[in-house]
Parts: C-alpha cells; sequence; structure tokens
C-alpha cells in the first residue's frame, strides 16, 4: 500500500505545557490532531474549572493561525478537589475527564493523591455523572521495582478500585506491559487503554544499552522486549478499548542530559510516520484508523472527527528535525532509531 486515507487521529493524552513551550510545541500537535486529551501536570497544576477554564483559553491563543484544533481538558485530582467543581465542569461541557496521579509517580506529581480514600467522594460523584478518570497507573511505593509499578497497581490499586466502583469509567494511561494489556482485555465493561507511540517501538534496551540515553527515558519507563510486543499486538487488533495516546512530554534539552533527567519523550511532530510504521510492520494498516481516530472518539462518547488525512509512503526517507527550538529552549525529537517512509500529505 502507497497511501493510506484516515479520518484525522486525535491524541488521547498529551503534554503541552504552558508559555514559551505550548507556544513551541502546539503546532506539532494541531498540524495533524483535530483534538487532544490535554494533561493538567503545570507547575500549579490545573485542579479547578477556572485553572482549566484559563489554561484552554492560553493553548487556543497560542494555536498557529488557521489551525482548528480542540483541547480537551482534564483536571488534576487532589484530596480536596471539589465535587461540585468537577460537575461544573463536566456539565459545561469543559472538563473530558480527570486525572489520577498518584502522588510522587511522575513529573509534576507531588500534588497527586497519597491515599485514594479521600478521593472517593469525587469517583464516587465521577461515576455518578458519568466523567471518566484517566489513570497514571503506577505504584510509588520505594520498595516495588521500577518495571513491576504497573502490574502491582493494577493488583493493589486498580482493580479493588474498580471493584469498589464498578460504574467508574477508567482510562488505563500508557499502557506499558502485557499485564496491563490482559488486564483491560479481561474486563466486562468501562476500562480502556491508551497506548503510546514510543512504547510501541522501543523497549528498555534504548535507555541503558551502548551508554544511557536520556531522550528514550519517560514514564512509565519501558519494559522488555516481551511487553512491547504484546503492547503492539494489542493496538494493531482493532479491539476498541485500545487507542493511541502519545504522552508527548517537551522537557528542554538541559533539563534531559543532565545528571537526573526528567521523564519525557516528545512525539507530536513524528507520531504519524511512526505509527504508519509500525501499523505496516504488524501488516495491520487497516487497523491505523480505528487506533488513532475511531476507538478513542467511541470511548469518551464523542463524534469522530468528519475530515481526513493522507498517509503517502515515500520511496526516500521522510525526515524530521533532530531537535525543534522552542522559546523555552531546544527540544529533541523522538528518533525510533530506523528510517520513516510514511508522510502526511499536506
Ligand atoms: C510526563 C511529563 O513530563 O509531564 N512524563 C513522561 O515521562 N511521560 C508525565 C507523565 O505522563 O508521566
Ligand atoms: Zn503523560
Amino acid at each position: 500500500m502507497q497511501k493510506l486515507t484516515i479520518r484525522r487521529p486525535d491524541d488521547w493524552h498529551l503534554h503541552l505545557r504552558d508559555g514559551a513551550m505550548l507556544e513551541g510545541v502546539i503546532g506539532d500537535t494541531s498540524r495533524h490532531f483535530a483534538r487532544a486529551i490535554i494533561m493538567p501536570n503545570l507547575v500549579p497544576p490545573v485542579v479547578t474549572t477556572a485553572d482549566a477554564t484559563a489554561y484552554r483559553d492560553r493553548i487556543l491563543k497560542a494555536l498557529p493561525t488557521g489551525d482548528r484544533f480542540q483541547p480537551l481538558m482534564t483536571l488534576y485530582l487532589t484530596e480536596h478537589t471539589s465535587l461540585d467543581d468537577v460537575e461544573e465542569g463536566k456539565k459545561s461541557g469543559l472538563i473530558t475527564a480527570v486525572k489520577l496521579y498518584p502522588a510522587g509517580a511522575t513529573t509534576n506529581s507531588h500534588g497527586g493523591v497519597r491515599d485514594l480514600n479521600k478521593a472517593m467522594p469525587v469517583l464516587e460523584r465521577m461515576a455518578k455523572i458519568g466523567l471518566p478518570l484517566c489513570v497514571h497507573g503506577e505504584v510509588t511505593t520505594p520498595e516495588v521495582d521500577i518495571f513491576d509499578r504497573e502490574a502491582v497497581f493494577i493488583e493493589t490499586a486498580l482493580d479493588p478500585l474498580r471493584q469498589r466502583l464498578p460504574e467508574l469509567k477508567v482510562t488505563m494511561e500508557h499502557v506499558t506491559t502485557s499485564d496491563g494489556v490482559n488486564y483491560i482485555k479481561s474486563a466486562k465493561a468501562n476500562l480502556a487503554g491508551s497506548i503510546t507511540t514510543h512504547h510501541l517501538i522501543i523497549n528498555r534496551n534504548a535507555i541503558l544499552v551502548g551508554g544511557i540515553r536520556p531522550h528514550y527515558y519517560c514514564l512509565p519507563v519501558a519494559k522488555r522486549e516481551s511487553h512491547r510486543l504484546a503492547l503492539r499486538a494489542a493496538a494493531t487488533s482493532g479491539d476498541t478499548r485500545f487507542f493511541l495516546g502519545t504522552d508527548s512530554a517537551p522537557h528542554v534539552d538541559p533539563l534531559k542530559e543532565c545528571a537526573c533527567g526528567c521523564a519525557g519523550i516528545y512525539t507530536s511532530i513524528n507520531t504519524m510516520s511512526c505509527l504508519a510504521h509500525v501499523f505496516e510492520q504488524e501488516g495491520a494498516l487497516d487497523k491505523l484508523e480505528a487506533f488513532a481516530s475511531l476507538n478513542g472518539p467511541a470511548w469518551y462518547g464523542l463524534p469522530v472527527n468528519d475530515d481526513r488525512i493522507t498517509l503517502v509512503r515515500r520511496h526516500d526517507a521522510v525526515t524530521f528535525p533532530a531537535k525543534i527550538e522552542t522559546g523555552a529552549g531546544p527540544v529533541t525529537v523522538f528518533d525510533p532509531m530506523f528510517p520513516l517512509h510514511w508522510d502526511v500529505e499536506s
């Protein structure tokens, strides 16, 4: 196949940041994607509907002229989140989901939830009004090995929560293990999962073999090869419970290339090329539209986009810059370590 036309995709997990970084990265998303679920882990985080309204307005203001893009806003769940504010946000159409960061799990998560019991009243209200919970599914217990944190979270936090509140719709974000894939597949209802571009391409060797490579470090950290293969099988299966959430998470290079580097991989700019490559390798180009453009809206109860994009397979490799320059500083672009041939026709 040399050409593939699909419904315009959406990104169901995206970090746009704020200020000069927001201005520097948003065009890479709005070029291809119609909508994205915007992560609320700013400093300070997006906690209230008022915070989310102001952040949405800053995003819309930063959009390149002519681009139509709809940010789908989320609230950062805390142990003090107001039930009525959450309900208000959902009713007004502003809030698409609430995000649970276990405190300390990842970048800017220290204000997250320490004790899930304290968040139960909000979660119960969300279940009642049909507002989904997006979950960063990792425990933060120091004793638990970083490569096991997703599996342990499922067993000790997610499954108990879902048994207690089966009506709550939960998105397990950036699934990185076969444990996550199997858990989602085993659920009867109200559970789905997003998968990133990079977790379909790299395993943990990318971070550690031949030297420490900070631009392949993200959270949840990439796991061993068998897990990557499970993610690829899930993403390319057409199963409606799996969809794209790039987790594109820009940090300026000095904050990644240092003794204690930040977690996050920047993929907005080349995600569609990378995905077409992966789906082609799996003999599943016919499933790319489900993964990138259909399954997400179905899960969130939104219409699919009415326009389309066309991917073209070029004879010569399609190149992307190694870094983008933002007003906040340079950001290294995800290098899949193989030549890309699929291009989005402009
Ligand atoms: C994200 C970030 O930088 O905000 N980092 C990452 O590695 N994915 C946070 C997150 O989603 O865990
Ligand atoms: Zn993220």
